[in-house]
């Protein structure tokens, strides 16, 4: 099974062994027979923010896409939804039933789960909205593989990072408002289009591949060293984003790698900033 049939940057060679389980007993079988190996696993949501070798990754990789993965229910604007979940159903059914707080998550290509690793969100006017905004509790698999619900009070989120490291999120409630379907249709349908006029989706790539440093873009540093355009074997820096990097032609890990240490190197050359990774790099 070669990983880059299941990331968005349409790289990655195979994983150890890839595992799709239909439920929580079989996720729990799976994870406690690598781990009597010893070897590592690694939980898949949409594989949006990954970079992941062309030469393998040493691990057991986990994909939690099964129905059992993606329930959604809603009371009285809590909404309980499995980690497997796509934001975009997760906000399709928000628009349906009338549930606001979540639109700014609109147009992120990933899992509800892969959201809350990631405290994925986005930064408007130095404003920043994240998915731990919303977190009333998280369902996980705790180190010994027993399930536990960690409230709110526990959890720690900050930019583009969270406290799940050692666990695997299996699902959340997060606390909406009900508002009007409309309105919260039309706000999805802003924050998509806002998306599409600064981005770059149109050709395979990861999304931001460096975090924003404080008060600064790292979009704006990048494109400040002049590197919109660049390109090394099959990579090429977005002309539209200069923090976006392209999958072009069948673009190979390797290249980029390589973009990302030029880009590192150049930025620090000229602004004395060093940029520091959003994306997870498997190997
Ligand atoms: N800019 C440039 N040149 C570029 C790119 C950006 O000058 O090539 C300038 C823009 O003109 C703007 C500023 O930099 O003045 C910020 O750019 P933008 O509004 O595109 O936002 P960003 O800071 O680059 C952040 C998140 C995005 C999120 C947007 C939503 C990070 C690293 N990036 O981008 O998240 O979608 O806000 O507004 O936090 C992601 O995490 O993968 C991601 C794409």
């Amino acid at each position: 099974m070669l990983l880059k049939g299941h990331t968005t940057f349409k790289i990655g060679g195979p994983a150890k062994s890839f595992f799709r389980p239909a439920d929580i007993l079989r996720l729990r079988r799976v994870i406690n027979s690598a781990r009597e190996r010893g070897e590592k696993v690694l939980i898949l949501g949409a594989g949006s923010n990954i970079l992941a070798d062309d030469r393998g990754v040493d691990a057991v990789v986990v994909k939690l896409d099964a129905e059992c993965f993606q329930k959604i229910s809603n009371d009285g604007g809590i909404v309980e939804v499995g980690a497997g979940k796509l934001l975009s159903r997760l906000l399709a059914y928000c628009a349906q039933k009338g549930l606001s707080g979540a639109e700014f998550l609109a147009g992120i290509p990933g899992t509800v789960g892969g959201a809350l690793a990631m405290n994925a969100g986005i930064s408007i006017n130095k404003r920043k909205l994240a998915i731990g905004d919303l977190v009333e509790r998280v369902l996980v698999l705790d180190y010994n593989n027993n399930l536990k619900v960690l409230e709110r009070a526990k959890l720690k989120f900050g930019y583009r990072q969270s406290c799940f490291a050692k666990y695997v999120i299996l699902g959340a409630s997060l606390k909406l408002i009900p508002r009007d379907s409309e309105f919260v249709g039309k706000k999805i349908a802003g924050y998509i289009s806002l998306r599409k006029t600064a981005q770059d989706w149109a050709w395979p790539n990861a999304g931001c591949v460096f975090k924003n440093p404080e008060n600064d873009s790292a979009g704006r540093l990048i494109d400040s060293c002049g590197l919109k355009g660049r390109r090394i074997g099959g990579a090429q820096i977005s002309h539209k984003h200069a923090n976006f990097i392209l999958n072009i032609e069948r673009a190979s890990s390797r290249d980029v790698l390589a973009l990302m240490k030029e880009i590192k190197r150049l930025v620090k050359k000229k602004n004395k900033i060093i940029l520091k990774l959003e994306i997870k790099i498997w190997k």
